[in-house]
């Protein structure tokens, strides 16, 4: 299969759509400033914890909100001194006692759940929380990990192609999780309307460094190994790889994976630009669960290894606006990511017709 595709330099995002802005941690009682979907907004926590998203521009005067200060739960601007409630309702202006009944800023529903801060962007009467994208290993007992965010500079639909086909671990992190063995297994797609799988084992093989050493913290064993990745999809930018490996024939194909090690990459990559986006990510295992150096250990050496992909999406990107006229071409190992770009187009054609 060679196939063309066009794609255009504005790539769109579903309005629709839950989209993680922020660690719970990084949510504080004070104000962030975060782009998301091109819109400008401001974020804090409320003295009970719960999260406030608003539109980042005063409803005076645009100056954004971030440069302002949080007196209790209530927003003051820093130019002239408007204050507006967590609904983004109005409720001083200076020097006169009526308040114009206008006088307000968007505010955005926002929930925190499985570690993140969600927002949505699109219709507030839509706002269905069971329509957070499924990431619950990041705080469910039986895993323990952690992740990081980071801005790259690129759409976050390339970030979207590059984990749906991870044949690129092949050259891009070669000599820590990447081998032959990933580049030329065979692999099986499925999709439905709002997911996209691809399944890939590699029976009967050395393991690579990383799953060699990770195997060693459950069972001391220095043979051969079989090895999965399923990658899953959900529209329109969350992407969890299902990893791991296992004693070779020790049945983890067919679903015993007592005698391996398993672990979640999960991924969400929030649209900020078109040529920006946040990467949200975590690396959870079902192993060693209490030993927090092992967390740190991989937190930080799956930070190397996406700062390796941030170095190629970045490049990329870049290439890709040298070069506006110019099409991409689907292999057979890009038909995860052309579902999942298939399956984002058609979110984002539904909302235009609406
Ligand atoms: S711009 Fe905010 S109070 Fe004037
Ligand atoms: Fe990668």
């Amino acid at each position: 299969m060679s196939v063309k595709t066009t794609f255009t330099m504005n790539e769109s995002f579903p309005m629709n759509a839950w989209y993680a802005t922020a660690w719970d941690v990084e949510l504080k009682h004070e104000l962030l400033a975060r782009t998301v979907c091109n819109k400008k907004l401001v974020l804090y926590r409320k003295k009970d914890g719960t999260p406030v998203v608003l539109e980042d521009a005063c409803w005076h005067r645009l100056l954004p909100l971030s440069k302002g200060s949080l007196r209790d739960d209530t927003v003051v601007c820093g130019y002239h001194g408007l204050e507006y409630n967590s609904d983004g309702r109005c409720s001083y202006m200076p020097s006169q006692e009526t308040i114009n009944p206008s006088a307000c800023v968007r505010s955005y529903p926002a929930v925190q759940k499985y570690r993140f801060i969600w927002v949505w962007m699109g219709d507030p009467a839509l706002a269905d929380e069971a329509k957070i994208p499924d990431m619950h290993w990041n705080d469910d007992p039986e895993w323990a990990g952690d992740g990081k965010m980071i801005e790259v500079k690129c759409n976050y639909r390339l970030v979207v192609d590059n984990l749906m086909d991870l044949t690129h671990e092949t050259f891009v992190h070669a000599g820590s999780i990447g081998d032959r063995n990933v580049a030329e297994a065979p692999f099986d797609v499925h999709y439905d309307e709002h997911t996209a799988t691809v399944t890939r084992w590699m029976k009967g093989i050395d393991p690579p460094p990383f799953w060699k050493s990770q195997l060693n913290k459950k069972i001391k064993y220095d043979g051969r190994v079989d090895r999965w990745q399923v990658i899953k999809f959900q529209a329109p930018c969350t992407v969890n790889i299902d990893v791991g490996v296992a004693i070779a024939d020790t049945g983890a194909p067919e679903g015993d994976r007592s005698q391996g090690v398993n672990g979640y990459v999960l991924n969400t990559m929030t649209p900020s630009t078109n040529q920006t986006c946040y990467y949200f990510w975590a690396f959870v295992r079902n192993y060693n669960l209490q030993d927090q150096s092992n967390t740190i250990e991989l937190r930080e050496g799956v930070s190397r290894i996406f700062a390796q992909d941030e170095d190629i999406l970045e490049a990329q990107q870049a290439a890709i606006n040298a070069n506006p006229e110019r099409e991409f071409y689907n292999l057979n190992i890009d038909a995860g990511a052309m579902w999942s770009r298939r399956i984002t187009d058609k979110m984002v054609e539904k909302e235009q017709k609406a």
